[in-house]
């Protein structure tokens, strides 16, 4: 196992495996979010479900808050080695897509999504995680009604959060629109079908991000 992690292509592939994971779980974490525009009475039911169901709390949970360390912790190690490396870089083989100048900042643009998911634990995972399990109310209620909708709409009160959240998924965007080929390539999977990933990796970097944006800005303006 160690082995692996030494080579260059093994980093590579297990940080492949960690975006794809988080790819993922930003996909969910979007639909379920953006349920708070269309319907607050179903975003409440699936926050309390997501918050209080056992595998969720006890085996996803867990899995996810590793998966998001091991990649900044991954990325971090290749920015390094690849500095070392000197011009050797991360995702070599990647033609024209190569130079672009994101490619060359995943770095930065990673310490800036960094920089949020603080914030953004901060804001929403500790207040829940005392809630739930240091004051000890898994109940999700607040004077007899669901609390979720409210406390997240509270959130997007304030103007300089909101612009602070939206900084943060511009940049989100941009680490998408390099990172989600990057991945793929990395596990070698583009031969022949190089456009259609492109394509798809491309919606994907901006649809969520700017869903996310659309969220944070819709609480602002109409609460
Ligand atoms: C407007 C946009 C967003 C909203 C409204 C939002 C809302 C929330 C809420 C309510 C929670 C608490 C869930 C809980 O622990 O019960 C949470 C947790 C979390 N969020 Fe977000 N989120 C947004 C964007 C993002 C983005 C862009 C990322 C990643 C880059 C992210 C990553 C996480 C993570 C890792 C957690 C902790 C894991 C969890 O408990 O689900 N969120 N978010």
């Amino acid at each position: 196992m160690s082995g692996f992690f030494n080579s260059s292509i093994g980093r590579k592939v297990a940080m492949a495996l960690s975006a794809f994971f988080l790819m993922f779980f930003l996909l969910q974490h979007f639909a379920i979010n953006i349920l708070s525009i269309f319907n607050p009475d179903v975003f409440n039911e699936v926050s309390h479900f997501m918050g209080t169901n056992p595998l969720v709390q006890y085996a996803l949970q867990p899995v996810l808050i590793f998966g998001v360390v091991f990649h900044f912790v991954m990325g971090f190690v290749l920015e390094l080695r690849n500095k070392k490396a000197n011009g050797i870089k991360y995702a070599k083989n990647n033609g024209a897509a190569n130079s672009s100048w994101m490619s060359r900042n995943m770095i930065y643009s990673g310490i800036a999504i960094l920089a949020f998911v603080v914030l953004h634990f901060i804001d929403f995972w500790i207040p829940e995680i005392n809630t739930k399990y240091i004051v000890g109310d898994m109940s999700g209620l607040h004077n007899g009604e669901f609390r979720y909708f409210h406390e997240l709409v509270e959130k997007f009160e304030n103007p300089l959060r909101v612009v602070a959240y939206v900084i943060a998924f511009v940049f989100l965007a941009l680490h998408l629109l390099h990172g989600f080929t990057s991945a793929f390539q990395s596990m070698g999977a583009t031969a022949g079908r190089k456009k259609t990933l492109q394509n798809i990796g491309k919606a994907y970097s901006i649809i969520i991000p700017l869903g996310f944006i659309v969220i944070a800005l819709f609480h602002h303006f109409n609460h």
